[in-house]
């Protein structure tokens, strides 16, 4: 098996590291390419995602990817390597799952995931400035392809995972166009998923419920802008931004990257927590290269390596530990 690793910027240089090395004592054989992307790989290149990266990504058809620093500023020439990534790798589908951690942070009893389609919705790039800069418009993009294949990952996802229920996100009494055709699309696919529940909820009223009682949530079928912020909501629940794990999913490829950012606050310090990088490591075994027995065992060593110890947040520094001391906890789990 071949992973094209990008450890990225900032705190991604240390945690991914932790996560080769988990994903070593359940897959000693598997073959590590390394390749570079992010900001630290501009300033030095020009190029913050080389063609090079891309080619091996390809031709590895597993990534993952630690994270990257982007300015809030316009930069000649930078935009963001992981959005280009998922772009020419075809990922279409984002799976944040959120469940249950035994920290204090985490809400017992959540279990959900939000099945975010990755590749349309407001997210196209397609934004204009007129009127002397003081009007934007920005296009929304919903297609009946996009939709039904993300329709079809949701629904699969629940069947293979034993869940229960399938919920419909959107906005469609106000974007009927969009959403609408979204909501309809999902509503004509949930009839090949007879033993599935298909219900729907506006995005603001998930929102709220989301907050008031997260465990009513099973699978969250949305279009993208809405999966961004609600599976951000929901990592809270998880526990916090340190536990949350992601997977890009396409035909063939996948790109499993945390859902936190470079955490330059903290990065260099050695205190930056594994756990969502090495959760998102366990989604590649699950669900890209199938091999869920692997994924359990990460899955379990995490929980156990969690509930030994005393956590404040999902910052481990602030108790003494640091980022090998519980790499080492997981590891000792594992062998
Ligand atoms: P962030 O996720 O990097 O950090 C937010 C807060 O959470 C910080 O206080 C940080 O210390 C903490 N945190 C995050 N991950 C942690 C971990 N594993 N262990 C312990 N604490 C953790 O988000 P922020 O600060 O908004 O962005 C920082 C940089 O990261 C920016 O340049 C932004 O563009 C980039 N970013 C990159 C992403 C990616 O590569 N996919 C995603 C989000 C942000
Ligand atoms: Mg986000």
């Amino acid at each position: 098996m071949k992973l094209c690793v990008i450890e990225g910027d900032g705190i991604g240089r240390e945690v991914v590291p932790v996560a080769i090395r988990v994903l070593r004592q359940v897959m000693p054989a598997l073959e590590v390419i390394r390749a570079e992307a992010g900001w630290d790989t501009y300033q030095a290149t020009g190029n913050a995602l080389p063609d090079q990266t891309v080619a091996t990504a390809l031709s590895a058809r597993a990534v993952l990817f630690g994270a990257c620093s982007s300015p809030s500023y316009p930069v000649p020439g930078y935009s963001s390597p992981i959005v280009k990534l998922r772009r020419s790798m075809e990922t279409y589908a984002n799976l944040r799952p959120t469940r249950y951690l035994p920290v204090p942070t985490a809400r017992q009893g959540v279990d959900l995931v939000v099945v975010r389609e990755n590749t349309e919705g407001l997210y196209v790039g397609d934004e204009r400035t007129a009127d002397a800069g003081d009007t934007g418009t920005a296009t929304k993009r919903i297609t009946r392809r996009a939709s039904e294949r993300i329709a079809h990952t949701a629904f699969r996802l629940a069947k293979s995972e034993g869940r229960r229920r399938v919920t419909i996100v959107h906005k469609g009494n106000v974007m009927p166009q969009t959403d609408g055709l979204f909501r309809r699309v999902a509503y004509e696919v949930a009839k090949d998923y007879p033993d599935i529940e298909t219900d729907e909820l506006l995005v603001d009223t998930a929102a709220y419920w989301m907050v008031k009682e997260p465990t009513r949530f099973d699978v969250v079928l949305t279009p993208n802008l809405y999966g961004d912020i609600l599976s951000d909501m929901a990592a809270a629940w998880g526990g916090g931004l340190g536990l949350a794990p992601a997977l890009n999913l396409g035909e063939k490829v996948a790109v499993a990257e945390p859902v936190h950012g470079s955490a330059p606050d903290i990065a260099g310090k050695g205190i930056a927590n594994p756990t969502a990088v090495i959760l998102s490591a366990a989604m590649l075994l699950r669900h890209h290269w199938r091999m869920p027995a692997p994924a359990d065992r990460i899955d379990a060593a995490v929980n156990a390596a969690l509930s030994q110890g005393d956590y404040t947040a999902d910052i481990l520094g602030a108790n003494g530990m640091g980022t090998d001391d519980f790499a080492d906890i997981i590891c000792a789990q594992l062998s």
